[in-house]
Order: C-alpha cells, then structure tokens, then sequence
C-alpha cells in the first residue's frame, strides 16, 4: 500500500546517511519545510518540499494532511526495564519518609523487591502487564526499545523474563532489543558467594540463552555493593564469546572505573553516568562506545543529573532514553526524558532529539533502519498537535503534544 502525507509543517531529522552525532553535530538537526512524505508497504519511500511534488503523485488515493503538524522519526528508547511484576510506590513514600537506601533494603526493598515479586508471577501475566505498557510508551511516540531482564536473578527467573521479552519481539509492531541482566544484584543466598552466582549467569543461564536466542547484549550493575570490575569483566567476557556485545550500567553511584572498562570491552553503550570523572570522560570521548543518559532516573533519585554539556563538549556520543523501570524511573515517556535532559542537563533541543533518536537507533544497531527519515528507513513517525516550533516540545515539558504515533505506516490506536 502506497500513502501520500501532504502539507507537513516541518518534516525533522531528514538525513541521507546514519552517522553517530558527537560534539557539534548533534545540534544539528536537518528539516523540511512544507513537506511531504510518501510511505509504501511501511517503509519510506520518498519525501521533499510540497512545491516540488509531481503531479502524478498528487493522485496517490491513500492520502493524509498533516497541515500544522511537525513529523519525526518516533523516539528509540534503547535502555529500559520494562518487564516487570510490579510497582514499588512503597519504597517510594519511604524515600520521602525520610528512609536511606540501605533502610529500604532491610525492608526487602530495592531490585530484591522486584525479584521476588518475578518468582510468583506466570509468563503470560508478565506478558499482558508488559503489553500495556509497550502499547502506552507507543503511543508518547516511542518506536524502538531495548528491554532488559534483571528481576529474575535465578536461572528459572532470567529465562522466565527474556523469554516475555522474545514474545514481544515476535508480537509488537515495534522494533525491540533484547539485554540479559542476570547480573543486576547478587540475589540474598549468594551474597557471601559471589563465584557461585556468576558461576550459574556463566555456565547454567548464557548457554540455554545462546541455544534459545534469548538476548542481543549483556549488561551488568557495575558498581560498589554490585558488581566489582573484575566480576563485570568475567561477566560480559564470557557473554561475549556467544556473541553479546555488552550494554552496561556503570557511573550511576560511584567512579570505579566501570566506564573504561567499558571502553576496553568495546561496549556498545555505557549507561547512567551521574557520577564521571576526568578520567570516565577522556576514555569515553575516545573511543566508539555510546554514553547513554538516563535523566528521569536522575531526577527520581534526586541525584545530580548526568553532566551532559560536559560529556557532549569533550567529543562523546551521547544517546537518551527512559530507563523505564519501577525502582529508579517508573515512567517511560521519552518526551519527559527530552524535557528533562534540555532543564536539567541544559542540552538543546536539537541535541536531545538526536540523541533520542539517531543516537537512541545507535545504541541499539537499528541506525540502518530507524532513527531519521530516510529513503528504506521503517515509517515509524509521530505526528504533532500544533505547535510554534521544536522547542516548544521540551519547553512546554509534561503536556502530551503528540497527535499520533504511526509504527510501520500504520496508525497507532
Ligand atoms: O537502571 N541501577 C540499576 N538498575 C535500575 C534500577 C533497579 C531497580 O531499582 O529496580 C536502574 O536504575
Ligand atoms: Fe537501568
């Protein structure tokens, strides 16, 4: 099926090529003005200046007017945990209670809090729960999501969650990406056993997820209390050699190094980053490595925000996504997550859109097939309500602007 959308105010984020946007290329964001944008069989075919249309395509049957409407490529979300059993708005009123972390964990709180909540949980009740909410973050304009597994921390656990993941993969419109977190926390029994835990991640969890193509990646907690360096590195070495190219959590509470060593596995992104040092910086701005920001987790902590006009003036790729998860950020909405980066981190607009997008496409390798509009590129869009420009979308943060989402060159419902 052929589609014709005619009168586009502003048709955004139009490149002839995927690059990773680093330092000043990533304020740079290509549009068209007046434009339209033809669509078949969901992918799209072609694209330019209304006053430039031949005639005969002007005859398409399938047309849609998108007078007032900005269009972009929908947003790639390429960190989030959004499989899970439950919320946590308990801890969340602890935390405000006054109630430290360590508190919260005595009381069975934190990343335990969600595994144990996994355990009693079916396949297809975790399925239905995450359909909901793949279906809500489609409709705020999100077209592409990495998902990771993490709340299982035991081999029945892991598979239980990557396997909900797989079905999604094989259900949703959406592109979907695939992360193995079994070593987000030592679960209570291997606590004082740390070797006995990764020995089961290592011999009795990778080889079934290899067999079964259960994951696109690894990633694993890199931080003090989680997981030491040297454990991050055994980890993702031998997820590696079944072809899992690591997407790691590091910097999020401490300056241990895990960036670098993230750079030195040849990670394809480095996530969270509140807490870079000089040396996290340099090796990240050198290297091939993405470094993705997660603001709204930031924000819910009430920790500092990540330094982007920092990372972002040194020369690093930066991408952006929502870290959707209910311990940390339990909101999914990538255009709070734009909002966020450009108030809180004091990234342009341009800057935060390409980072959601071409770089969030990066962060998952979609770049070939997602994350700007491109002749071959899928017609994941979305479509504005009227606005007066591209800022307006982060400035007037929490407003819904999006009209509608299209996955595939189909509407959204
Ligand atoms: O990305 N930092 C580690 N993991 C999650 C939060 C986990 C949780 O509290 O459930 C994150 O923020
Ligand atoms: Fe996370």
């Amino acid at each position: 099926m052929t589609t014709l959308i005619v009168n586009i105010k502003q048709l955004c984020n139009v490149r002839a090529e995927s690059t990773l946007l680093r330092g000043k290329e990533l304020a740079t964001l290509p549009c068209i003005e007046n434009a339209y944008l033809i669509i078949e069989d969901g992918i799209i075919a072609g694209f330019g200046k209304m006053k430039e249309i031949e005639k005969e395509k002007l005859s398409i049957e399938n047309k849609i007017d998108a007078a007032d409407q900005f269009v972009l490529p929908t947003w790639c979300d390429s960190h989030t945990h959004l499989v899970f059993a439950a919320s946590r708005e308990d801890e969340f009123v602890d935390k405000i209670k006054g109630l430290s972390y360590a508190e919260i964990a005595a009381k069975g709180g934190g990343i335990l809090n969600s595994a144990s909540k996994i355990e009693n949980c079916s396949e297809d009740q975790l399925f239905s729960m995450a359909w909901k909410r793949l279906e809500e973050v489609s409709k705020l304009g999100t077209g592409a999501i990495e998902i990771k597994s993490g709340y299982g921390l035991s081999v029945v656990g892991e598979l239980k969650m990557l396997r909900v993941i797989k079905k999604l993969k094989e259900k949703s419109n959406l592109t979907i990406k695939s992360t193995f977190l079994g070593a987000h926390t030592y679960p209570l029994q291997y606590k004082e056993n740390h070797q006995g835990y990764i020995d089961l991640i290592i011999n009795e969890m990778l080889p079934v997820i290899a067999k079964e193509k259960l994951a696109d990646y690894i990633d694993v907690f890199c931080e003090t209390g989680f997981f030491s360096i040297k454990e991050t590195e055994t980890i993702c070495k031998a997820g590696m050699s079944y072809g899992l190219k690591p997407k790691l959590h590091v910097n999020q509470l401490n300056a241990i190094g895990a960036t670098q060593l993230g750079v030195k596995l040849n990670a394809l992104s480095v996530d969270h980053l509140e807490t870079m040092d000089d040396d996290a910086i340099n090796a990240l701005a050198n290297s091939n490595t993405i470094g993705t920001l997660l603001p709204t987790a930031a924000f819910f902590l009430r920790m500092p925000f990540q330094p982007a006009r920092k990372l972002i003036d040194a020369g690093c790729a930066v991408a952006l996504a929502s870290d959707f998860n209910p311990g940390s950020s339990p909101s999914g909405n990538m255009n709070l997550v734009i909002s966020m980066s450009c108030i809180g981190m004091k990234m342009l607009p341009e800057e935060a859109i390409n980072a959601a997008t071409v770089n969030g496409a990066f962060a998952m390798e979609v770049q070939n097939e997602l994350g700007s509009i491109a002749i071959g590129k899928k017609a994941n869009l979305f479509f504005t309500k009227p606005i007066s420009s591209l800022a307006y979308l982060p400035y007037s943060f929490g407003n819904n602007l999006i009209k509608r989402v299209m996955i595939k060159g189909e509407f959204v419902s």
